[in-house]
């Protein structure tokens, strides 16, 4: 890959740091301090650009509600992986037209992946009219000065370019929990899978610098984060655009050495890119948690290739071989594609024998969806969308009874788990985590939250454990 990385210049990124105040002195003038509503669709990578979205928020004095009727600002952070995903946004900004009306000061913004789908602009361009900003993810580090020009002056801003994209540094952060935090460690992807957008909408892989992730971490360690997630669409390619070559295996182990009792996890990996290397670097690292989400998307080598994964079914299943004769009790989590444009039944049932196979603790599974401008979007889709449920509920159906089996092999041990929160069910004190992520509904121990304690399973179904704390 050619290093074409643009770093934002330190002094544009001070530059918004400007803006915020002067957005800062404008608000402190309001009667009552002014708050956001800040709204995030998507993925983990959405909630990162959230939490910076907030930093810039609460610079320019910016409190935060859920109340949409309250908010001064309005923030939707939007997600264009699936159809779904799109309708719902779409209908969230249509009911905003009335929350409008009643404050008409009120300042509705757009950013995210849809925002950078030219078709979906223009959309919003034309018949959301009471949306007064909308910006892609390329132009989020510029948000500072796209809010002080729209409250100083008037009309809507459109900030999508499309870009190869760049990174900035330096933007404050207001993260949403306390216990667990993502930390970007690179942007944009490389990959075109057929069926997806992102690489569309999130621009080239570039790389953070290491020294610059490995002291967001350190801080992270030193405020008590416990739970820390590298992010990145396909963080295996790490690196091969920095100055000085480095790989994701040796960014895991210098993270490993950052002093401090926490998890590391990561995601997502690409099963092309998972090496031998990382896995034994995994299995090294005493702070990197013995998981591995590892999409394989289909288990028919056909359909793989025509959804330009480039790797096969038997090569996926010899990484997996490798890395469970590496890490016994490694958990495993993957992403899987139903009803591709061509796939007929039979070829769907390869991905069953997958999930025999492998046997994942937990999938996360999805009918294909057609994204304006990716390859698949053109191609032949024969199959009835009765058949495509028809499969997918014969996966689900297949895994429902896997991941029942693998968490009641759970049930009768003690396991070190992180307890990460407060339980919104009255019959439990608290949620926790495994090392591997499982969840686990806990009965006692409310004063430890955010602490590792020793939990005995209790109980197991499909979808959790259930433990009480070892005093
Ligand atoms: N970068 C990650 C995943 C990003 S999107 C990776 O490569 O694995 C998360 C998941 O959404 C994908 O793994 C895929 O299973 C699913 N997905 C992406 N595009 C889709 C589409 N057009 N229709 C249905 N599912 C899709
Ligand atoms: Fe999409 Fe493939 Fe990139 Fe993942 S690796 S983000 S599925 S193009
Ligand atoms: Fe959605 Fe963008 Fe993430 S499309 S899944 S929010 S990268």
């Amino acid at each position: 890959m050619e290093k074409t990385t643009t770093i934002i210049p330190q002094g544009d990124v001070e530059r918004q740091l400007w803006y915020c105040e002067q957005v800062a002195a404008v608000t402190a003038q309001w009667p009552e301090r002014p708050l956001a509503f800040v709204d995030t669709y998507g993925c983990q990578q959405n909630e990162a650009d959230s939490e910076r979205i907030r930093g810039y928020l609460k610079k320019m004095g910016f409190g935060f509600t859920d109340d949409e009727e309250r908010a001064r600002i309005i923030v939707i952070n939007t997600c264009a992986i699936r159809e779904h995903a799109e309708q719902r946004v779409l209908g969230n900004v249509g009911a905003l037209v009335h929350v409008k009306r009643r404050h008409p000061e009120q300042l509705i913004c757009l950013c995210g992946c849809m925002m950078q789908e030219p078709h979906v602009a223009e959309k919003i361009r034309q018949s959301y009219r009471h949306v007064d900003l909308v910006f892609g993810p390329h132009a989020l580090w510029k948000f500072p000065e796209m809010i002080y020009t729209l409250l100083t002056q008037r009309g809507r801003i459109f900030s999508n370019a499309d870009e190869a994209g760049s990174i900035a540094e330096g933007i404050p952060v207001v993260r949403q929990d306390k216990v667990k935090a993502w930390v970007s460690i690179m942007y944009g992807c490389n990959n075109f899978c057929s069926y997806c957008i992102v690489p569309y909408v999130r621009g080239r892989e570039r790389s953070r610098r290491p020294e610059d992730i490995l002291q967001e971490v350190e801080e992270l360690a030193r405020e008590g984060y416990k739970d820390i997630t590298l992010l990145g669409q396909n963080v295996n390619s790490y690196g091969k655009d920095l100055e000085e070559p480095m790989d994701f295996a040796d960014l895991l182990e210098r993270v490993n050495a950052i002093p401090g009792e926490f998890l590391i996890r990561f995601m997502t990996s690409h099963p092309k890119d998972a090496t031998h290397k990382l896995f034994e670097t995994m299995a090294r690292c005493e702070k990197v948690a013995p998981v591995l989400h590892l999409p394989f998307q289909a288990g028919n080598d056909r359909v793989l290739k025509v959804m330009n994964r480039r790797h096969t079914r038997e090569q996926y299943l010899e990484k997996i071989r490798d890395l469970k004769s590496l890490i016994p009790d490694i958990v495993l989590t993957s992403d899987i594609i139903v009803g591709f444009p061509g796939e007929t039944t039979e070829e769907f049932e390869d991905t069953l024998k997958v999930l025999e196979e492998v046997r994942f603790d937990a999938l996360f599974t999805f009918i294909f969806s057609p994204r304006v401008g990716t390859p698949a979007a053109n191609m032949d889709d024969p199959m009835p969308r009765e058949e495509k449920l028809a499969n997918f509920n014969r996966l689900t159906a297949l895994q429902d009874a896997i991941s029942e089996e693998k968490h009641r092999a759970y049930v009768g041990r003690t396991v070190r788990c992180l307890l990460d929160g407060l339980s919104d069910d009255e019959r439990y004190d608290l949620t926790a985590r495994t090392p591997g992520n499982r969840l686990v509904r806990v009965v006692g121990g409310r004063s430890a939250l955010g602490q590792f304690r020793d939990v005995k399973i209790t109980d197991a179904n499909k979808w959790s454990l259930f433990g009480e704390l070892i005093e």
